[in-house]
Parts: C-alpha cells; sequence; structure tokens
C-alpha cells in the first residue's frame, strides 16, 4: 500500500486501484481552508492517477465531516470554496464513494452528496443544520437535496435542522447503503469494489431528475413551506431556503447553484447569522471554567432533594430523567405526598401524548424514594435544597445536613437571591457548599446557575459542571451578589420597563416591544404566568435596604394588593377568563397604571417601540457590563448564554451583550447617557462600558482574552 500524504489533515493511499482519502481534522473535522485544499488536491491527484479507479471519502476520528468550520465564518474567504470542492468532486471521471460514520452534518453532508454514491454505518447521523446558524446550506445542498430525496424531505431537513439516522436516509434516498460493521473505511472500500465490479456507472447528483418529477408535488411541498415560514416571522434564513429549493425545481442547477451562492451571502451578512454562531460557540465556551480545567468532578449516582415544592419536584424529575436515583425529603407526609404527586404529574403528562408507557414511569419511578427523615440521606453523593426563600429555614436545612451527610457529599443550595457565603458559613464544611440555581420549570429550562461561594472547593464546582452535562443543562459560573447573573439583570431591565410604563407606556405596549424583538412573550406576561407574588416577596425583602434615593414604581404592588397575581388568580397585568391561558388586555389595570401616574405627578408621554426597546435593551446590557466587571460572570458570554437560557432572550440575536456589539457600543453608551439626564443614579454608565468605548474594543474582546 503507498501513502501518499495531500495535505496534513488529508491523507490518501492508493491499494488495489481505489483511492481511500481520510481528513482528520479534530475535533469534528470541520472543513476548515486546510482541509478543502487537501480535498482538491486528493481528488485532482486521484482524477490523473490511472492506476485509481474509484476514491473513498472518509473521515478520520468519530465523524465523517461536521460541516463548514464555524470559526471561519465572517472571517475573508480562503479558496477552494465549498462550492468548488463540490463541484470537483463530482465532476471526478473515477466512481467517488462517500462512506459516512458518526455525523456527517452542513458542509460534511454536501460533501457527501457530491459524490456518486454514498453508505452510511447505523449510528451515523446525517442532517443540514445550517438553519441553526442562521445560514443556509451552500455548498449545493439546497440544488443536490431536492434532486436526490423531493423538496418535501430537503425542506424539512433543513428547515428544522434536525438529524436524520442512517436507516431514515436510506428510506429517503440520501444513501444508497447501509454498512454492515464500524470499520468506515474497511466498508468504504468493500462498497466501492462492488460498485466497480457490477459497473456501476458515475452517478451525478445535480443529474438526478427523478425525485422532482412530480412537479405539482414539489411545488405543493414548497407552498406549505413558505406559509409555514412565514407564519413564523422573525429568522432570515428559513425564507432564503424555501426560495433556494424553488430554484431547484424551476432552473437548471447551474443557475440553481447561484441562486444559492447569492442567498447564502444575504444569511452570511445577517446578524442572526453573527448572533446564532455565537450562541452555539458560546454555549460551549460556558462548560469551561477555571475549575472544571482544575479540578475533576466528585463521582455521584444517588441525589437528595430538600423539599417537593415547584423547583424540588422538577428538579427531582431532572435528575431522574438523567437516571440518577433520587431522595426527596419534606417536613411531613402530607407534604411528601404533594411533592411525589408533582413528580408522577410530569409522567403522566408524559403518557397522556403517548410519549411515555406505565412501565417506563414504574421503571423511572423505582429509582425515586421519598422521606421526612434527614437519615435517608446517609449515602446521597449530592444534596439540593429547594426549601423555602427563607435564610433561617436554609440554614436549619443546611445543619441538617451537616449532620447526616457523608464526608465528601456535595451540598447544594437551589436560593434565588439568599448570599451562598452565608449559608455555606453556617456549616462545619463550607467548602463542600455550592449553589445550584436551576430555572422554572426545572425538568424543562435549560439554564443552570453554578453560584461559586468563596470557600467552595474546586472539585465541588466541576461537580456542579458534571450535573449539569447529565442533567443536558447549560452550565454558567456565577458569583455570589443578589440575584447572581440572571436575577440580577432581570430586576434591573424589569425596573427599566416599571420606569417606561409609569411614564407614559401601557405594559401591553412594553409586551408588544419585547415579543417583536424575538422574546417568546413580554416582561408583564412572564409575571403574570409565574405568579406576581414571587416579585412581590422580593420587593418586600428588599424595602429595607433599598437606596432611598432610587426611584420606584409601586404599580405592580397594587395589584398584588388585590391578590391579583396573574394566571393562576385569573387577572393579573391581563385578565384570563374563565382560566384561559392567553390574557386581555384589563382596562382595570390601564386606570390603576393612570391613577399612579398621577399620584407620582407623571404626566404621561408616548413611547415609540423603538424607544421603549432601546430603553430595555440598554438597561439589560449596562448591569451586564457590570456583572462582567465584578467577575459575577466569568465573560461577556456567560452572560450571553444565560439570558438565552433562563430568560427567553432571543437565540438569533446572540444574547444581550452579543447585540450591543452588533448595535455599537458607542451607540448604546450615547442612549445610556442621555437616559441619564432624567435618572442619574438608575442610569450610571457602567465603567467597564465607557472603558471600551473608550478603547474602542468591543464585549466580544473580552471573550477571547
Ligand atoms: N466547525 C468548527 N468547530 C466545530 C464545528 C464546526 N462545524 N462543530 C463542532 N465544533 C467544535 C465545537 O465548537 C467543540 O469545540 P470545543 O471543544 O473547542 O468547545 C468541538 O467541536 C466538539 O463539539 P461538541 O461539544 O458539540 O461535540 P458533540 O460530540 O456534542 O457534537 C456535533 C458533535 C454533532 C458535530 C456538534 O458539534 C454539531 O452539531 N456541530 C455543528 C454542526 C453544524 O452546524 N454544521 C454545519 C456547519 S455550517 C455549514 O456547513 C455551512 C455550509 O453549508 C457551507
Ligand atoms: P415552593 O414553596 O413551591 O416549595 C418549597 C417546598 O419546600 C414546599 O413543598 C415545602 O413544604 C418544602 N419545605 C419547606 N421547608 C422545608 C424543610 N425544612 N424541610 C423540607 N422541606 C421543606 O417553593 P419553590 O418555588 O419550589 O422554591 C424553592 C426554592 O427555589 C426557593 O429558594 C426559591 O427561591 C428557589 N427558586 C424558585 C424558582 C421559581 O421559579 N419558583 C426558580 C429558581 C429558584
Amino acid at each position: 500500500m503507498e501513502a501518499t500524504p495531500a495535505a496534513n489533515v488529508v491523507t490518501t493511499t492508493v491499494s488495489d486501484h481505489i483511492a481511500l482519502v481520510t481528513i482528520s481534522n479534530p475535533p469534528v473535522n470541520a472543513l476548515s481552508t486546510a482541509v478543502r485544499r487537501g480535498l482538491q488536491r486528493a481528488i485532482e491527484e486521484t482524477s490523473a492517477d490511472p492506476a485509481v479507479h474509484a476514491v473513498v471519502i472518509c473521515g478520520a476520528g468519530s465523524n465523517f465531516i461536521a460541516g463548514a468550520d464555524i470559526r471561519e465564518f465572517g472571517l475573508p474567504p480562503q479558496a477552494p470554496s465549498l462550492p468548488e470542492v463540490g463541484a470537483l468532486i463530482e465532476a471526478c471521471p473515477k466512481l467517488v464513494i462517500a462512506a459516512i460514520h458518526g455525523a456527517a452534518l452542513g458542509g460534511g453532508l454536501e460533501v457527501a452528496l457530491s459524490a456518486h454514491y454514498r453508505l452510511a454505518t447505523d449510528t451515523a447521523r446525517l442532517g443540514l443544520p445550517e438553519v441553526a446558524l442562521g445560514l443556509l446550506p451552500g455548498a449545493g445542498g439546497t440544488q443536490r437535496t431536492p434532486r436526490l430525496i423531493g423538496a418535501q424531505a430537503a425542506l424539512d431537513l433543513m428547515l428544522t435542522g434536525r438529524h436524520a439516522s442512517a436507516r431514515e436516509a436510506l428510506r429517503l434516498g440520501l444513501i444508497d447503503h447501509l454498512a454492515t460493521s464500524d470499520d468506515i473505511a474497511a466498508e468504504g472500500i468493500a462498497y466501492a469494489r462492488s460498485l466497480l465490479s457490477d459497473g456501476s456507472p458515475v452517478r451525478r447528483s445535480s443529474a438526478q431528475t427523478d425525485a422532482l418529477a412530480d412537479r405539482a408535488a414539489q411545488q405543493a411541498a414548497i407552498d406549505a413551506a413558505r406559509a409555514d415560514v412565514q407564519k413564523k416571522r422573525g429568522l432570515f434564513s428559513p425564507g432564503k431556503i424555501v426560495d433556494c429549493v424553488q430554484a431547484a425545481l424551476d432552473l437548471p442547477f447551474e443557475q440553481g447553484l447561484a441562486t444559492e451562492r447569492e442567498l447564502f451571502t444575504q444569511c452570511l451578512e445577517s446578524p442572526q447569522r453573527a448572533g446564532l454562531i455565537h450562541a452555539f460557540l458560546a454555549e460551549r465556551e460556558v462548560a469551561k471554567a477555571p475549575e472544571t480545567r482544575a479540578a475533576r468532578p466528585r463521582p455521584f449516582q444517588h441525589v437528595g432533594v430538600i423539599g417537593g415544592g415547584t423547583m424540588g419536584a422538577g428538579i427531582a424529575v431532572a435528575l431522574l430523567d438523567a437516571g440518577l436515583t433520587v431522595t426527596m425529603i419534606e417536613r411531613d407526609e402530607a407534604a411528601l405526598t404533594l411533592g411525589r404527586s408533582r413528580v408522577a404529574k410530569v409522567y403522566d403528562g408524559l403518557i397522556q401524548k403517548a410519549r411515555m408507557t406505565e412501565d417506563g414511569k414504574a421503571a423511572v419511578l423505582s429509582r425515586f424514594h421519598g422521606s421526612t427523615t434527614y437519615d435517608a440521606l446517609a449515602h446521597a453523593d449530592i444534596v439540593i435544597e429547594a426549601v423555602f426563600e427563607d435564610m433561617a429555614v436554609k440554614k436549619a436545612v443546611f445543619a441538617e445536613l451537616d449532620r447526616v451527610c457523608r464526608a465528601g457529599a456535595v451540598l447544594a443550595t437551589n436560593t434565588s437571591y439568599l448570599d451562598v457565603n452565608e449559608i455555606a458559613a453556617s456549616v462545619s464544611r463550607p467548602g463542600d457548599v455550592v449553589g445550584l440555581h436551576f430555572f422554572s420549570p426545572a425538568n424543562i429550562m435549560k439554564l443552570l446557575e453554578i453560584v461559586v461561594p468563596a470557600q467552595v472547593s474546586a472539585d465541588v464546582v466541576a461537580t456542579g459542571f458534571e450535573l449539569a452535562r447529565r442533567l443536558k443543562k447549560v452550565p454558567v459560573r456565577a458569583g455570589v451578589c443578589d440575584g447572581f447573573i440572571g436575577n440580577r439583570i432581570l430586576a434591573v431591565y424589569r425596573q427599566a420597563a416599571d420606569f417606561m410604563m409609569e411614564d407614559g407606556a401601557s405594559p401591553y405596549e412594553i409586551d408588544q416591544m419585547a415579543r417583536a424583538f424575538g422574546y417568546p412573550m413580554g416582561p408583564y406576561e412572564v409575571s403574570d404566568l409565574a405568579g406576581g407574588d414571587i416579585g412581590w416577596a422580593t420587593r418586600k425583602r428588599r424595602a429595607a435596604t433599598r437606596d432611598p434615593r432610587a426611584r420606584y414604581v409601586p404599580i405592580a404592588d397594587r395589584l398584588c394588593e388585590r391578590g391579583w397575581f396573574g394566571q393562576k388568580t385569573g387577572r393579573g397585568w391581563y385578565l384570563y377568563a374563565n382560566g384561559a391561558r392567553t390574557g386581555q388586555p384589563d382596562p382595570e389595570v390601564e386606570a390603576i397604571v393612570a391613577e399612579e401616574r398621577a399620584k407620582a405627578g407623571v404626566t404621561p408621554r408616548r413611547f415609540t417601540q423603538d424607544e421603549l426597546q432601546r430603553r430595555y435593551l440598554a438597561a439589560m446590557v449596562n448591569e451586564g457590563a457590570k456583572v462582567v466587571a465584578e467577575g459575577i460572570a466569568l465573560r461577556p458570554l456567560d452572560v450571553d448564554v444565560a439570558m438565552v437560557h433562563g430568560y427567553g432572550f432571543p437565540r438569533h440575536r446572540g444574547g444581550p451583550m452579543k447585540w450591543a456589539d452588533i448595535v455599537g457600543l458607542p451607540t448604546i453608551l450615547a442612549d445610556i447617557r442621555a437616559f441619564a439626564q432624567e435618572d442619574p443614579l438608575f442610569w450610571a454608565p457602567a465603567p467597564l462600558l465607557v472603558q471600551l468605548v473608550a478603547s474602542g474594543q468591543s464585549f466580544d474582546s473580552l471573550n477571547r482574552a
């Protein structure tokens, strides 16, 4: 066997007339410039080599190719482009076979579609997930996929970005053959040999016509997809994907490719692409904290949960879903029964939707235990406390944990606002105490703030990160302060919203602004969903320590005093007639708002939606900058991930700090300074923001530091 190094990352070996081209670019064989050059050279060389009759392309490591190199988007393009490489592969006069294992995603699948035949191992995952990055498949994928599997299946893959299994890909016609073993190189070579011996011709995806033959059916699929995309306004690339598939139906291949290129470039230049790729990378970066580098997590399997209320039950479900053993502790049998029923209700809901069987529920619940005595936690590896938000109650619980838990058990609190340093200092083993701040509903929401008190051991923090990984949550490291990262920032932009309301905007206009920005709900709708009493309790707790100079808007208190807590009481900021989930604007609320304005001596003024948005977001960004400067968040990207995964900030905008970079920090600072004319205390510019503007830098520069 003769080895020809085509480039460091792409190697070609020729044996018995078959060239094996192997891509080796860890971790996921992304199509970096070096890989594209290597592939180009390999195809040129094998095309010209009379000894080669067939070419097998495969990936080293655990994937075929995970796609274009995400880190290269936005940088000046380097030749050859991926479409050029695809064209070269397709034009190759020798049979080209893509041998797929692991991930064949985005540009990776497009390379495979440029080949003449495709096989995959049973566990391979194939997909065109570009839509999740604000892009469309830009290397012929929008033209070749419909030609191979028809418009409907192609649109489904491209608009959802989902990964198809090898078996589904075979059924759809995306691949031709299922490998019988995991030795993908050997499987690829054997398949190439069988194609050669059968006299199989070079077969180019661009020339396939069968799947598009029924034009009426294709057009119907495109029209349906377009209607669906138009309903989900806000995202840019889905509509462009539909346009490309229309071009695949209407135009010759080369012209379709030109359309694809033009629309791909538009997507590439859109701020949504920048936002979504930032989110993708940031979601991975947050998992890398100093403690995860410095220490190994402690092993765990048995987790105790104290409290079976809203959070305790949700946390228990999250733990059970990850295969862990759970012991719930409650105050008495009645409360424990309630806690159990909250857990069981989640699984009953799944059974109702036919997503779980009774047997499946029984199997999960066999790992769930309840007790009213702490001794049941003697062997627990981690304990998560989720009792009432009251320091005395929490300390009493931690005293019990200190008494019963084994040495080395991790003791965690789910507190929203209380001082985790104080809780840690109350036990004999403060090094074992950490904050694990889940979000409601805890079995659904992805964010997990890992709150790091002063005395905690690094391996305890690393255990928190490992728990997040096991629970498929997005961990964000947070320092100790009132509200940590997320709730602290939330408190500030909620205040900005209340100020705008008192100054003349209606809560409904503010909610509308937030939805138009891309939030699933506005702040007042969220308050109605969560229950206005929660915020009320926090405001009362803070009343004594509130800066007497700070502006305070009591309108929410007026609603709470009437018992209007939101959906659960039938009215809050909105009216929920007969248990409705969607509220209607309430003229009585508007009257209360007007009355409070008058009491405060405010002459109401009109706000445009743009003005509302600028104030709402400037408040968020300004507090985010303070949180970063104080080291509460490690980097701006941690703020971004927290706000996206815990507070509904639209992911396609990357997060508030990324959004601020895109808008331009000088613009944000100028706004803040203008607002500060009215309220210098609330709108005091964050020193970090001032400093970044002075030095011409962005928040992103701190992410890379
Ligand atoms: N480019 C560059 N780096 C990538 C990458 C890519 N396409 N895909 C993954 N990585 C990196 C990750 O950032 C991560 O890096 P760090 O270790 O430094 O954080 C590392 O590879 C491992 O990734 P994961 O942690 O996600 O590993 P996993 O095993 O959980 O998942 C995966 C592997 C399924 C391939 C997943 O990484 C993934 O979905 N990747 C993105 C795939 C994608 O969107 N491809 C389309 C790209 S766009 C395109 O191809 C456009 C075009 O048509 C021209
Ligand atoms: P909840 O009131 O629904 O539940 C608290 C539960 O703790 C009750 O079932 C109560 O019986 C139990 N409990 C009280 N004292 C106990 C004790 N000494 N021993 C055992 N059990 C005891 O409260 P919720 O909403 O679940 O909140 C719990 C904690 O989680 C609080 O610290 C809260 O700040 C925090 N949190 C709440 C979020 C939310 O959205 N509800 C979000 C994130 C954190």
